[in-house]
């Protein structure tokens, strides 16, 4: 790369965390989702190093890690660091030839708390390295190779949500993904509204393997329902009838997880179309379903969730509100009108404390831009 001053060093990328608002556990199902990237963000700054040796701090843990590009094997330590490694090891195994960095690390995307720090981790250092070695990637392309990293390496077997918001993301909209052919329609969102997240303090680890046992349940209703229904690849592709009609076929936790799916599906669609006609109302109805579904069907709740959700709907201004992003603790997001604002954060935080004895944290969010290089302002 080097046409540029050493001087100019460090450069610093930086990769938003998203807040989905309907459509989860869709997109691994070759479905819709409907996040916006978030004002919170991962930092990476790096500058080059003479040999082949990548170097990571991060302030967060107060950790490094350093390793040897040509020695880069996909062994975990199952911690932050694999998703760096994870990164460095997919760009080397598509040719881009990585060279030596020393990359820092800062972030105030809550870990654990289902706003995908772990997508902006992936992103911000994806950015930083391809930089390094003086090369452009294409913004999917670059979530694909993320998503790798994090299928592949890290082992959680997540869907292409998360690394495509961190990379598309813009201010004031949302993103309509269709997580198949990978198409985003941007839909403004009202300037009245803010979208309030609410974090239980429950960490969740995708790792933990609920997440993929839900996929792994997926896969295995989309191999019986193929053999009577030959054009279906994915849950995307069985409409509710279908699923009725061959529901004798599944067993009962099976059909549940496919109907959350399917009715996912045709909510988050549904949401974007009430978003398209200034339908609030409409598309609040639309998360608190989505909710229910997520708790009942798809098991993917927890009682901390489900007290915040019922919270926030007692709340003055409040459209409506679910669970977002994994599940198994982590935020809520509620879409709340600017001026109820303040009674919001407010009424949850006691009503949470006293029901929980835990204090959350409540983050009023701005639908924000996508990764990209971070210019101080001079
Ligand atoms: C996690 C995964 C995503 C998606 C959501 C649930 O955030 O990383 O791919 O599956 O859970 O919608």
């Amino acid at each position: 790369m080097p046409s540029l001053p050493v001087s100019s060093f460090p450069r610093s990328f930086c990769a938003p965390g998203r807040v989905n608002l309907i459509g989860d556990h869709t997109d691994y199902n070759g479905g819709f989702a409907l996040p916006a990237a978030i004002d919170m963000a991962t930092t990476v700054a790096m500058s080059p190093r003479a040999d082949h040796r990548i170097s990571v701090h991060t302030g967060k843990f107060s950790e490094s890690v350093d390793f040897e590009i040509g020695a880069l094997k996909p062994i975990r330590r199952g911690d932050w660091s694999d998703y760096v490694c994870g990164v460095a090891w997919v760009l080397e195994s598509v040719g881009v030839g990585l060279q030596g960095a020393n990359l820092s690390i800062r972030s105030d995307v809550p870990v654990g708390a289902g706003l995908s720090s772990s997508a902006a981790l992936e992103v911000a250092v994806a950015l930083a390295l391809l930089t390094r070695s003086g090369l452009e990637m294409d913004r999917r392309e670059l979530a694909l190779l993320c998503q790798r990293a994090e299928n592949e390496f890290v082992g959680v077997r997540c869907g292409i949500m998360d690394q495509l918001a961190a990379c598309s993301g813009r201010s004031d909209y949302a993103l309509l993904l269709d997580c198949r052919s990978m198409d985003i329609e941007y839909l403004v969102l009202p300037a009245h509204l803010r979208l309030a997240v609410c974090n239980s303090m429950v960490k969740h680890s995708l790792a933990s393997g609920e997440y993929n046992r839900r996929r792994q349940d997926c896969e295995d209703a989309v191999a019986i329902l193929s053999r009577v229904l030959p054009k279906v690849r994915q849950l995307r592709d069985v409409s509710l009838s279908d699923l009725e009609r061959f529901r004798g076929d599944l067993d009962p936790t099976t059909y549940r997880r496919c109907r959350h799916v399917i009715s996912e599906n045709q909510r988050t669609l549904d949401a974007a179309a009430a978003l398209r006609n200034h339908d609030l109302a409409g598309f609040g109805a639309l998360m608190n379903h989505s909710h229910k579904s997520l708790r009942d069907d798809y098991e993917v709740s927890c009682a901390e969730l489900d007290i915040l959700v019922e919270l926030a709907r007692e709340q003055d201004g409040v459209y409506g509100s679910r669970m977002t992003g994994g599940g198994f603790g982590g935020c809520t997001i509620s879409l709340v009108s600017e001026n109820a604002v303040d009674n919001f954060k407010r009424n949850v935080n006691n009503g949470y404390a006293l029901r929980t004895g835990t204090q959350s944290e409540i983050y009023i969010c701005e639908a924000a831009g996508s990764a990209r290089e971070h210019v101080p302002v001079q």
